[in-house]
């Protein structure tokens, strides 16, 4: 609450770094691997449904809890209801941003490595075998996995030491629309490959199916993983909102522009996917494997590729450093320490999990657990676990502790807006719809019943 507390500058920063935070990976990687391998239109349905149902009425609670609090994501949940245990959702947060980190920072460490390769010339190819052998050799090459991730580490530790409105407000405010052209650029190549239209009807015309209740979990998951919700990231962020800035609105803009961010990432991908005779359930080496020949016969095709690596790259800093802020916000506030120390305890601690991940394709395959080895249980476990739970409870403190009437307070900014129809809506999607609904796709989706 003190006047010195940093924060966004400008409405433009505030829209601008909560969009940042939610386009990354999960748009440009995550989103389309997982509609390949869960059958396509079916669940992208169903992942609609639930970021409206669910994830926009939670990321309304998150920011509206940080902006009323002003506190790091275990500071805020304490001061608005104090003495009560309602911290514990940041503490369960950090361990969400300390699993996501463990494997998001490898996946942007392929990224980073595949700027590189562009750049050489060496993935300007549309052989389906050739480019999963790229793929594949990067992966399992331990020194190499290791190298780009501790890189990318140590750029999101650099950054986050600035501050949050001279690190994180200048970084992503001038990327998100670069990257937004390309992609169109790169939709209009895919829909003009021969064969585009299997790509498009895979995408659009749902098969229900291979919908079973994981896969309605998985779907869920996403919704969260997508809008950084569940773990107290937008808490964060919302403790740097103004005062004067419309919450739901934002929250519904960042929706829809993310959500056209991964429509836009799926429309460039499953037309090529058909085209040259990839598998759409190819899993996590998706994307990597698929853009380079949407690129290859294309004129100019090395120079767009090596831009949309570059961008990717920066789409998965943006995220990054809204994951690495819950830590720095709650170490560096919490014991008083600076900024540039609470970064670089995260960063360290991340680096010692994340490489355990980073290692998934070579050292640590076979250490597994129910199954999955380190990379994909630390993501199984974060989207589809902690996020979810972490929604619940945060529904459950705004419907059940905090309270209508100071939400609703909230959200108006003290009566400045007139929403209090909007407001009341989303209080029963806050209070029962959105709880319920979490908790049975849950236990559905873990086989509990
Ligand atoms: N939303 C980010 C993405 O899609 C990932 C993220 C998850 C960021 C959780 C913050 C918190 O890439």
């Amino acid at each position: 609450m003190s006047s010195s507390r940093d924060g966004f500058s400008s409405a433009f920063g505030v829209l601008a770094a909560t969009l940042g935070s939610a386009v990354g990976l999960g748009n440009i990687w995550k989103f389309p691997y997982l509609t390949g391998s869960n059958g396509g239109a079916g669940f992208l349905l169903i992942y609609l449904l639930a970021t409206l149902l669910v994830g926009l009425p939670v990321m309304i609670a998150e920011i509206s809890i940080g902006r009323a609090a002003r506190g790091d994501a275990v500071s805020a949940f304490e001061r608005l209801r104090p003495g009560r245990g309602w911290g514990t959702i940041g503490v369960l947060g950090l361990l969400a941003a300390l699993l996501i980190m463990a494997f998001y920072s490898e996946v942007a460490g392929w990224v980073f490595a595949y700027v590189a390769k562009a750049a050489a010339g060496d993935l300007l190819s549309s052989d389906p075998k050739l480019l999963s052998a790229a793929f594949s050799t990067l992966v399992a090459d331990p020194a190499s996995a290791l190298m780009w991730q501790w890189i990318v580490l140590a750029l999101v530790g650099g950054i986050l030491s600035f501050g949050v409105s001279r690190g994180i407000e200048a970084v992503t405010k001038r990327l998100m629309p670069i990257l937004f052209l390309l992609l169109v650029l790169i939709c209009i190549r895919g829909l003009t490959l021969p064969g585009a239209s299997a790509g498009l009807a895979f995408l659009f015309s749902p098969d229900f199916s291979k919908i079973t209740p994981s896969v309605v979990l998985v779907a869920v998951g996403l919704a969260f993983f997508k809008l950084s919700i569940g773990m107290g990231t937008m808490v964060t962020y919302g403790s740097y909102f103004r005062a004067e800035q419309n919450i739901p609105m934002t929250a519904k803009r960042v929706m829809l522009a993310d959500l056209t961010v991964s429509m836009l990432a799926g429309i460039a991908i499953f037309p090529a996917v058909f085209a040259f005779g990839f598998k759409p359930e190819a899993g996590p080496s998706l994307v990597f494997i698929t853009i380079p020949a949407v690129f290859a016969g294309m004129p100019g095709g090395a120079f767009f590729m090596v831009a949309f690596f570059v961008l990717t790259a920066f789409a998965a800093l943006g995220a990054m450093l809204s994951i690495v802020e819950v830590p720095v916000a709650v170490i560096a506030e919490r014991f008083r320490i600076k900024r540039w120390k609470a970064a670089l305890i995260s960063v360290g601690v991340i680096g010692a999990v994340g490489s355990v991940a980073a290692l998934s394709g070579s050292l640590t395959a076979d250490w597994k657990l129910f199954g999955l080895n380190p990379f994909d249980l630390f993501d199984y476990v974060s989207s589809n676990i902690l996020l979810p739970v972490g929604g619940i409870l945060i529904a459950l403190f705004v419907g059940a502790s905090w309270g209508r009437a100071a939400w609703l307070r909230e959200l108006s900014n003290d009566g400045a807006l007139s929403n209090q129809a909007l407001a009341g809506v989303l209080f029963v999607l806050v209070r029962w719809v959105s709880p319920l609904l979490i908790a049975v796709v849950m236990l559905k989706g873990l086989g509990v019943f």
